[in-house]
């Protein structure tokens, strides 16, 4: 039998295919059910309007490149930036920024850390507060206005794939925010990042 199956070798490679996609079914297929995946942690809400548009600068300037936001639960993680991820956390989130690459530290908890201020002097210029960072400065987002116009689309298209906002939300979303720039936005949503979940360092 073995040696039927090695010197043919089409009949291997549908064998193969079979058994590794059996391994990917068996370990995916229960995950997408599971409640601990799909639903939110106590207190999660949605963003925003303001830390929405935050998280769509953050994903435009790439700051996705260099900052994950996935805290692993191995010890050296935990005890540098607090609790691990959960995946209750994150099921708003859409698409994930997760990221792949560490040039400057994980941020999945760096909401409260730092004030508004120091978030405002390290965007600007992030030389003048950490003397050694590489991190780049953005003084753009300080003089470009948030556009509020696209704020009821986003939302809706959001609500579209799970995220609980109410028709209340889509047509006042863009109320109360004229007049502020990219920055508040993208510190805005900094400060929120893993506070529902507060133990850290
Ligand atoms: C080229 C890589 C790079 C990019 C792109 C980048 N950063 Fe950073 N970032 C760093 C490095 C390195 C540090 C650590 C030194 C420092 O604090 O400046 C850092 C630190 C930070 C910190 C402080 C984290 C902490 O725990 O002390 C925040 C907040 C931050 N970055 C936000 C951003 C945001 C928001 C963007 C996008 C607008 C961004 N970064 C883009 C490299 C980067």
């Amino acid at each position: 039998m073995n040696e039927f199956i090695e010197k043919n070798l089409a009949l291997m490679i549908v064998l193969i295919v079979l058994a590794v996609s059996f391994g990917g079914i068996v370990e995916i297929v229960p995950l997408m059910s599971q409640k601990t995946v799909t639903e939110p942690i106590e207190g999660l809400k949605p963003l925003t309007p303001l830390q929405l548009t935050g998280r769509d600068i953050y994903i435009r300037e790439g700051c996705t490149v260099c900052h994950s936001q996935m805290i692993r639960p191995l010890r050296a993680e935990v005890e540098r930036y607090g609790h691990y991820s959960v995946a209750g956390e994150l099921v708003y989130d859409h698409p994930f920024v997760f990221g792949s690459k560490r040039t400057g530290p994980d941020l999945a908890r760096v909401g409260g850390l730092y004030s508004d201020d120091w978030h405002r002097a390290h965007l600007l210029d992030p030389r003048s507060v950490v003397p050694g960072s590489n991190m780049p400065a953005y003084p753009w987002l300080f003089d470009t206005p948030i556009d509020t116009e696209v704020l009821p689309k986003k939302l809706t298209a959001l609500r579209a794939v799970g995220v609980p906002y109410t028709d209340e939300d889509i047509a006042t979303a863009g109320a109360g925010l004229d007049g502020l720039m990219e920055a508040d936005a993208v510190i805005a949503y900094l400060q929120q990042l893993g506070t529902l979940i507060t133990e850290r360092r």
